[in-house]
């Protein structure tokens, strides 16, 4: 449970969109009937697809915007399971466009609001993306800043993505804790100084011990439980 008040650690809280506070399978399991008995095979390559172009196209200096990959994504994965129609394509593409915000989501950035924190979103996402999931996961107002690397045209974990919010907030990297479920999210962000947070929601073994986290937590509402 989050306690009712209490001094924060640090005065910026940023988090990562998918995976931490969006749930990206949602989108394929709002559609499973559409999609088939793959459907979590489906979700789990689309995923794993869309991260592999970031980082390809980023190394090559190559940006092409996440929706893009998203949809390229998509249709390897897609290619895999033995194809999908028209209608479940289109389906899962307007649902990823609004994906589920995970449950502890909205209380958690309410009550860090409420403490006197400052809030954001830093994402690989494309602008609209973000704003999308945004609206439609309710957290519009409770965020003080929506940060897409895009205008960088580069991806995590670059650090320049991270100097993105440390300039939109003008603290030092150490002022700044940064929650993600994605561990090489975690280890870039770590890299770059900010107070890491592994929100570690399958349970899944640890990776990159060179850039530990500063905390592990299951989900967001352990963040402000001491
Ligand atoms: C994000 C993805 C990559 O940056 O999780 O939101």
């Amino acid at each position: 449970m989050i306690r009712a008040s209490g001094p924060l650690d640090v005065p910026v809280y940023v988090f990562d969109a998918y995976g931490t506070l969006f749930d990206v399978h949602s989108a394929t399991m709002r559609n499973s009937e559409l999609v088939g008995p793959d459907a979590q095979r489906l979700s789990d390559l689309w995923r794993a697809k869309q991260l592999e172009y970031s980082w390809v196209y980023a190394l090559m200096g190559a940006y092409r915007d996440f929706w893009s990959l998203t949809e390229s994504a998509l249709d390897v994965a897609a290619a895999r399971i033995g194809g999908l129609t028209a209608e479940a394509r289109q389906a899962l593409l307007s649902a990823y466009l609004e994906l589920s915000a995970y449950p502890e989501a909205e209380s958690v950035l309410r009550e860090l609001k409420a403490r006197g924190a400052k809030t954001a979103i830093l994402s690989n996402g494309s602008p609209d993306m973000l704003a999308s999931a945004v609206k439609a996961g309710g957290l519009a107002g409770l965020l003080d800043a929506t940060l897409s690397v895009d205008g960088l045209k580069t991806y995590k974990t670059d650090p320049r993505a991270y100097r993105l919010a440390q300039e939109r907030f003008g603290v030092a990297p150490h002022e700044i804790s940064f929650q993600s479920s994605n561990r090489w999210d975690v280890a870039g962000a770590a890299a770059f100084g900010f107070r890491a947070v592994w929100v570690n929601r399958t349970n899944g073994p640890d990776e990159y011990a060179d850039f530990p986290p500063a905390r592990r937590i299951a989900d967001l509402s352990e963040l402000l439980a001491t």
